[in-house]
Formats: structure tokens, C-alpha cells, sequence
């Protein structure tokens, strides 16, 4: 066991305004490598603002980030981070294929294509879409690139992992299997792992830890907590019964 855990992310007093309005107010946040975070909160918290934060795409009018003891913007340079955003805009008559939209995810490492080519199919076996290698990326369904473009950010091994709402469009079973696959990467691979989600029936099970941003951070800890009606309140800001299956 490890007895000392490196700070992957440290977020200091962080305020994001835009047009006059906070968005982010005095937020303030560890996660430790290794680390699986849940980060939930109604729409419109500041959610997807805070990963874009995090990765130097929108800038901080205060406090202070450092991603593995790097600004944002070194982080990135140094491919420590990998991102999916919350909507990915691709276009129509691209021509790519599965297979080379994971390759392309590889393009700064220095590797044989051969080894590539098996890093990326290995990668999209994990999420289930190996079997998609040759068809057009802009053909395949919404879940499907979904999938498709998990496995090219982990077949490119980042430090920290930043999704926002990596489930959309993917469903129940599949939903599971990939905070399964998540969780089972983090521990052979050692990525830290933050994610944006609204699974909140579902994704307390898999993650260490949960944040509920809603301008503030309103609550870091437990991730079973953000299933107490009193948190949800908090958070959501109306009376919520969380809907989970139990085993
Ligand atoms: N560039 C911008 N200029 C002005 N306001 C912005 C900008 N980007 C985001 N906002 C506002 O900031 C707030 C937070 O938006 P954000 O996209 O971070 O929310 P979110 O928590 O990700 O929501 P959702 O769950 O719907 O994805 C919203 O009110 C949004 O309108
Ligand atoms: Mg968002």
C-alpha cells in the first residue's frame, strides 16, 4: 500500500465569472491520484465549467489549480489530461473510422503503428465496440461513439481522466459495465478519474468520492451521501427521492 497518495488535482478558491454572473463560487477541492470522483449538481451548476477550468479552457477570475503540481495549460501540453466533453460536435462526411478516431487519440506518443493499432483495439474491446473498428465513426449511433471515444482517451493513458456525462446516450446495462470497466482501469492503471454525471441512483457505487457543485461546492465526501434526501435538497434545491436498485 502507498503511504503517501500525490495530489492530482488542488483547486484553491476558485470564482468563475462570465457576463457579470458567478458561475463558481470559492470552490475548493483534493483529489488524490488514484481517485474516482463523482461530480453531480443540477443544470446549469457549473459543472462543465469547472472541468473546463481544469482544463485551462476557461479561465479563473480567482484562485488557484494545479493539475499533478502543473498549471492547467502545462497539464495539457504534457498530455497528462484526457477529456471528453459534454457534447462533441463531429462532422457528418468525415470519412474516419472507428479504429482511426482511437488512433488519432494517440497521435503525440512515440510507439510503433503496430503497437498503436493493438493498444487501440484493446481499448475498444474494453468498452465493447471492437467489433465497430471499420465503420464509419459518423455513422455509428450516439452510444456508440460515445463508447468509441472512451476508448481512444484511455488507449491514450492521460494521468487524469476529466468526462462530462460519459453515459449519455448509453444504455442502463451498458451504463454499469462502464462505471464497472472505469473502476477496474483505475486499478490497473492508477488514473485518477473525475466525472461529471446525473447516474445519481446509480454511480455512488463505483466512485470514492462525490462532489455536489451547484455555484458552490456544497458538499465532498462519501458518494453514498448524495443519496440522503437533506444532500439532494442542498444540491437540487427541491425534494428528491433518489431511484436505486437494490442487491
Ligand atoms: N461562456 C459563457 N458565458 C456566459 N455564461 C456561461 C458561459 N458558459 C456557461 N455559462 C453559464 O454558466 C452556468 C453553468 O453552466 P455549465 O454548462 O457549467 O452547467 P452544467 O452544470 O454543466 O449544466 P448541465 O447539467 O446542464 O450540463 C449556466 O448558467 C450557463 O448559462
Ligand atoms: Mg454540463
Amino acid at each position: 500500500m502507498k503511504l503517501f497518495r500525490q495530489l492530482a488535482v488542488n483547486v484553491e478558491q476558485l470564482y468563475v465569472k462570465k457576463e457579470g454572473k458567478t458561475i463558481l463560487e470559492d470552490i475548493n477541492l483534493k483529489v488524490y491520484e488514484g481517485e474516482i470522483v463523482a461530480v453531480v449538481g443540477p443544470n446549469g451548476g457549473g459543472k462543465t465549467t469547472f472541468l473546463k477550468t481544469l482544463l485551462g479552457l476557461v479561465k479563473p477570475t480567482a484562485g488557484r489549480i494545479e493539475i499533478f503540481n502543473f498549471p492547467p495549460r502545462e497539464a495539457v501540453k504534457r498530455h497528462l489530461i484526457g477529456y471528453i466533453p459534454q457534447r462533441v460536435n463531429f462532422k457528418r462526411d468525415s470519412c474516419l473510422s472507428a479504429l482511426d478516431v482511437v488512433l488519432l487519440g494517440m497521435y503525440h506518443l512515440k510507439l510503433p503503428k503496430e503497437e498503436k493499432v493493438k493498444r487501440a483495439l484493446e481499448s475498444l474491446k474494453l468498452f465493447g465496440v471492437d467489433h465497430l473498428k471499420d465503420r464509419r465513426f459518423s455513422d455509428l449511433s450516439g452510444g456508440q461513439q460515445q463508447r468509441v471515444n472512451l476508448a481512444r482517451v484511455v488507449a491514450a493513458e492521460p494521468k487524469l481522466l476529466l468526462l462530462d456525462e460519459p453515459t449519455t446516450g448509453i444504455d442502463f446495462s451498458g451504463q454499469q459495465t462502464f462505471y464497472e470497466q472505469i473502476k477496474k482501469l483505475r486499478d490497473k492503471k492508477g488514473f485518477t478519474v473525475i466525472m461529471v454525471t446525473h447516474d445519481v441512483g446509480v454511480v455512488w457505487r463505483y466512485v470514492d468520492k462525490a462532489v455536489c457543485i451547484n455555484r458552490k461546492l456544497h458538499y465532498h465526501g462519501e458518494p453514498q451521501a448524495i443519496l440522503r434526501p437533506e444532500i439532494l435538497k442542498l444540491v437540487y434545491g427541491t425534494e428528491m427521492v433518489p431511484l436505486y436498485h437494490k442487491h
